[in-house]
């Protein structure tokens, strides 16, 4: 066994304890997490330096974006080396290293997995590049001809989710797949090549101590048969709310069951989450079911908007959707990809405020949780990047496409940019108003958002009703979600929401916990005013 595939033991806390469940799951952007390098990009032993502030946050578990061999097309969703890391953010030493020293600090490591597509720099593609068409190089990716007389229109009416044509045309004439940016060949996942090496993949880094991954695009990669039209142009406004022909298509499933398979086969009970957008709760469900992944994230919850009702519609679906195939649901405000919640939630101190409640309303909910770097300070989108700062490549489909806002490097320490970030300039400019939002100035500050999901983190560890189990509703005033958590043991615990734009009056019979925001308790009532929150453990009787 060489040193590179040494096993790193996973935190000793015995099998079958079914720990994600209920994990609270950390999403690192290691882009931006902590740079150590001085060149103003994050990288793995920043990431390292600052697992204290992680395990002192109370999550129990993180999730690293992408941090492999790539040219970067898609900031490190276009892979060339699945097995090694990018110089940009380390070595491979770097990675063994933080997933020891992860685990000693108690917290698990889940990695990113991207089979959807490669790198166009991957040696495959590559090969296929030099290669004929017909050859066994362009099989393993999705190559095909031209319509009309002379090839020249693509295959099919497919577009990227970046924006434009999903297919580009070689200097030979044939055309390939490509679901997001040029960049980024998709694979043809029919062809047994491609299961192997993945599998192969998966034991590489399963082998050097992660304790799952996260499955970029999970529903992507069975395409339906014969590459058929979908008809209809604009299909970005159709993802997640149509089934495509290139999107969720049901032979996905046999790809996640052998995953599944082969995560069962190690100890220590590694697992899978599933990014994947389907229509319906049910249909994303089934990417949970017991011979399948673990988890799936929910962008149901994350994209429905701050409304009692239909926030706790939401709500009830995915409990009903993950319950009926024995999962737990999955609970995600922010990531990556998405404008923060903050922001979305109306900015300012409203957003803040919401944000705030959020916060405990999705750590009171049964299941997993995910938090998103920076949510944990409050940080709202960064709406005014200068042009030339701006990357990502989903701009594309419009100016206010590019997920760069959502990207900014966290603000640790200091009075000025990069607030101890590392380097003299990070990648993205930080806002020099984050200078009240620093991981320091927030620490000093008993209100602050971060000493709520401290506060928020520990309680959840330590009371017995939160995490996994049930969720009952109780009444509550037109505009809020009352439920109570309990497990049927000792401990039962309450949590309001006033999701109204009035002071909402709520019955508390118990003892108040925790609340997001100032809370008038008297005579066995607490009075929300608008957009707060509030936990109580409540009184048995
Ligand atoms: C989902 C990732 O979260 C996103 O950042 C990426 O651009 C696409 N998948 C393509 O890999």
């Amino acid at each position: 066994m060489t040193q590179d595939t040494l096993i790193v033991p996973v935190p000793d806390q015995g099998e079958g304890t079914r720990w994600w469940r209920d994990a609270v799951i950390y999403q690192v952007y290691v882009r931006s997490f902590a740079d150590s390098g001085g060149d103003g990009v994050g990288d793995l032993p920043g990431v390292r330096s600052r697992l204290p502030y992680l395990a002192g946050l109370g999550v129990d578990a993180l999730w690293l974006t992408p941090f492999y061999v790539s040219p970067m097309a898609d900031f490190g969703y276009d892979v060339a080396d699945y097995r090694d890391v990018d110089p940009l953010f380390g070595t491979l030493a770097d990675a063994r290293g933080l997933i020891a020293d992860a685990h000693a600090h108690g917290l698990r490591i889940i990695v990113d997995v991207v089979p959807n597509h490669t790198s166009d720099r991957h040696a495959w593609f590559q090969a296929a590049l030099a290669a004929s068409p017909g050859s066994p190089e362009r099989a393993r990716y999705l190559f095909r001809d031209g319509r009309g007389p002379d090839g020249a229109r693509p295959p099919n009416d497919w577009e990227s989710v970046f924006g434009g044509p999903a297919w580009t045309r070689l200097p030979d004439g044939q055309w390939y797949l490509h679901l997001f940016a040029p960049e980024q060949p998709d694979l043809d996942w029919e062809n047994p090549e491609v299961r192997a090496e993945f599998a192969d993949i998966l034991k590489f880094w399963l082998d050097l101590g992660a304790d799952g991954f996260r499955v970029d695009v999970a529903h992507g990669m069975a395409k339906a048969p014969g590459l058929p039209d979908v008809g209809h142009a604009d299909q970005v406004e159709m993802l997640g709310t149509a089934v495509l022909p290139y999107f969720d298509q049901d032979p996905v499933h046999d790809i996640h069951r052998e995953w599944r398979r082969l995560l069962d086969s190690y100890g220590g009970e590694r697992i899978a989450v599933a990014e994947a957008w389907a229509p319906t709760h049910e249909r994303l469900a089934d990417y949970t079911r017991p011979d399948e992944l673990h988890q799936a994230f929910n962008f149901h919850y994350l994209t429905a908007p701050w409304e009692a009702s239909g926030m706790r519609k939401v709500i009830e679906e995915s409990l009903d959707a993950a319950g009926a195939v024995g999962a737990p649901a999955t609970w995600v405000l922010s990531n990556h990809d998405v404008k923060r919640h903050v922001t979305r939630y109306g900015g300012g101190e409203r957003g803040l405020r919401r944000a705030r409640a959020a916060a405990l309303l999705t750590l009171a909910l049964p299941g997993s949780a995910y938090v998103y770097q920076g949510e944990e300070l409050g940080l709202p989108e960064v709406l005014d990047l200068p042009a030339e700062f701006q990357q990502d490549p989903q701009r594309l489909r419009g100016e206010d496409a590019g997920r760069d806002g959502c990207r900014v490097p966290l603000p640790w320490e200091g009075e000025e940019p990069p607030f101890g970030f590392g380097g003299t300039a990070s990648w993205l400019p930080i806002p020099t108003a984050w200078r009240d939002l620093t991981v320091a100035a927030q620490r000093e500050d008993p209100d602050s958002m971060l000493a709520l999901y401290h506060e928020a983190l520990r309680l959840r560890h330590e009371h017995p009703a939160l995490g996994d189990g049930g969720l009952r509703w109780l009444d509550g005033p037109t505009g809020t979600l009352v439920f109570v958590r309990e497990t049927g043991g000792d401990g039962r615990l309450a949590c309001a929401v006033n999701m109204s734009g009035r002071p909402a009056r709520v019955p508390v019979r118990g003892t108040p916990l925790l609340a997001s925001g100032p809370v008038h308790l008297e005579n066995e009532h607490a009075e929300l005013p608008p957009d707060t929150a509030l936990w109580w453990d409540v009184e048995e009787r």
